[in-house]
C-alpha cells in the first residue's frame, strides 16, 4: 500500500439556513487517498459533492459549518486548525480546489501570468516577477500549454484552454491533493479530453499527488480515475474501483446513473441514458430509512422504515442497502434478458 496523502473520517458537516433549519450536505463520510491514486465523486445535482470538496479543505464560512469527524492532509489534521491557518499553510499547497465553473470567475482585466504571480507571491515573497515567469513558463510547457498563454487575458482563450489554464495556475505549487469540480462539464467532447489528458499528465509528472474527480455524469468516469464513490443525498451509497462501478454497479442509484449507457469501446455505440425518475429528496428533512426508497424500483416496506448503513461486500467494495449484494446482481441480470 502506497502512503496515505487523505483520510477524512466520519466527517459530518450541515448549512444552517436563513431560518435555523439544518441542511446535512454530508453526512458521516469516510474516504481515503493513497498517494498516486485518484478518486472519482459521483452523484445527480444537489448531492453533496461540492459541499464535500468545500469540508474537506476545512473551508467553513457561514452558512456551512463543520459538525464532527476528521480530516488529515499527509499526517497533518487540519480539522482542528483555524480558517486563518489554513488559508495560509493548507490552501493551494497541501489541497487545491477548483470549483464548478471556475475558468469563467477569472477576473477580465488581469493578464494569465499576474493569477500566478498572485499565488506564487503569497506563499514566496522572496521571488522575484522574473524567477515565477520562468517557472511558470517551465511549468506550462511541461503541461503541454503554449507559454503565449501567459500574456494573454482571460477572454482571448476558449472555453477548454481557459479551463486547462485554470487548473495550470491552481496547480502551481504543486497541491498533494487536487479537487477539481466539474472539470469538463461545460465544454465540448475534444476539450473534455483535453482536460482529463491534462489532469492525468499532473499526476504522472508529480505535480500533485492525488486528485478527486467530481462529476454528475458516472459513465465519463471510465478510464479517468482509480476508483469512484456515488454520492446520493450527503451520504455515500457506493464506493469500490472505476471498473468495478462501472461494469458491476450494485446500488440501485449507481446501477441508475450508468443507465443504459455502453461504455465507450472499439466499435460500440453508445445507447442513450435513461435518467432515475424523480428527484433526491429535501435534505431539511431527509426521509427516516433509505434516503433512495422512494425512487427505487426495488425498494420494499422495510427500505423506507430502516435506515442502511455502509455494508462491506466482494473484496474492498462497499454499499449502503438492504437488499443483498448477489440478489441485485441475479435482478439486473434477469432484467437484461
Ligand atoms: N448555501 C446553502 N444553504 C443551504 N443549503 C445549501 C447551500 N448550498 C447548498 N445547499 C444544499 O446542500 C445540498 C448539497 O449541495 P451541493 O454540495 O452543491 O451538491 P452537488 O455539488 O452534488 O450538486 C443541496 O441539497 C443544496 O440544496
Ligand atoms: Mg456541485
Amino acid at each position: 500500500m502506497g502512503k496515505t496523502i487523505l483520510e477524512v473520517k466520519d466527517l459530518t458537516t450541515k448549512y444552517i439556513t436563513r431560518f435555523r433549519e439544518d441542511v446535512y450536505a454530508v453526512d458521516h463520510v469516510s474516504l481515503s487517498l493513497e498517494e498516486g491514486k485518484s478518486l472519482g465523486i459521483a452523484g445527480e445535482s444537489g448531492c453533496g459533492k461540492s459541499t464535500l470538496a468545500l469540508s474537506l479543505m476545512g473551508y467553513y464560512f457561514p452558512p456551512l459549518h463543520y459538525v464532527s469527524g476528521e480530516i488529515i492532509i499527509d499526517g497533518k489534521n487540519i480539522s482542528k486548525m483555524d480558517p486563518d491557518t489554513i488559508r495560509k499553510n493548507i490552501l493551494g499547497k497541501e489541497i487545491a480546489y477548483i470549483p464548478q465553473a471556475a475558468m469563467n470567475a477569472l477576473n477580465p482585466t488581469q493578464r494569465i501570468i499576474s493569477f500566478i504571480e498572485d499565488v506564487i507571491h503569497a506563499h514566496y515573497p522572496e521571488m522575484s516577477r522574473k524567477e515565477i515567469y520562468e517557472s511558470a513558463r517551465k511549468r506550462f510547457e511541461e503541461l503541454n500549454l503554449s507559454p503565449a498563454v501567459l500574456e494573454k487575458y482571460p477572454v482571448e482563450l476558449s472555453g477548454g484552454m481557459k479551463q486547462r489554464t485554470v487548473i495550470a495556475i491552481s496547480t502551481i505549487l504543486s497541491p498533494k491533493v487536487l479537487i477539481a469540480d466539474e472539470p469538463s462539464s461545460a465544454l465540448d467532447v475534444t476539450s473534455q479530453k483535453m482536460v482529463i489528458r491534462m489532469l492525468k499528465n499532473l499526476m504522472e509528472k508529480g505535480y500533485i499527488k492525488s486528485m478527486i474527480f467530481i462529476t454528475h455524469e458516472l459513465p465519463l468516469l471510465y478510464n479517468v480515475t482509480d476508483d469512484i464513490m456515488v454520492m446520493y443525498a450527503g451520504q455515500i451509497v457506493e464506493k469500490s474501483t472505476a471498473k468495478d462501478m462501472i461494469f458491476d454497479p450494485i446500488h440501485p442509484y449507481s446501477k441508475g446513473l450508468m443507465g443504459s449507457i455502453i461504455v465507450p469501446e472499439a466499435g460500440a455505440r453508445n445507447t442513450k441514458l435513461t435518467a432515475i425518475p424523480g428527484t433526491p429528496p429535501n435534505l431539511k428533512k431527509p426521509p427516516a430509512g433509505c434516503r433512495f426508497a422512494e425512487r427505487c424500483k426495488y425498494a420494499f416496506n422495510e427500505c423506507k422504515a430502516n435506515a442502511v448503513g455502509l455494508k462491506d461486500f466482494d473484496e474492498g467494495r462497499s454499499y449502503r442497502c438492504l437488499i443483498d449484494s448477489a440478489r441485485l446482481r441475479e435482478v439486473y441480470k434477469n432484467e437484461q434478458q
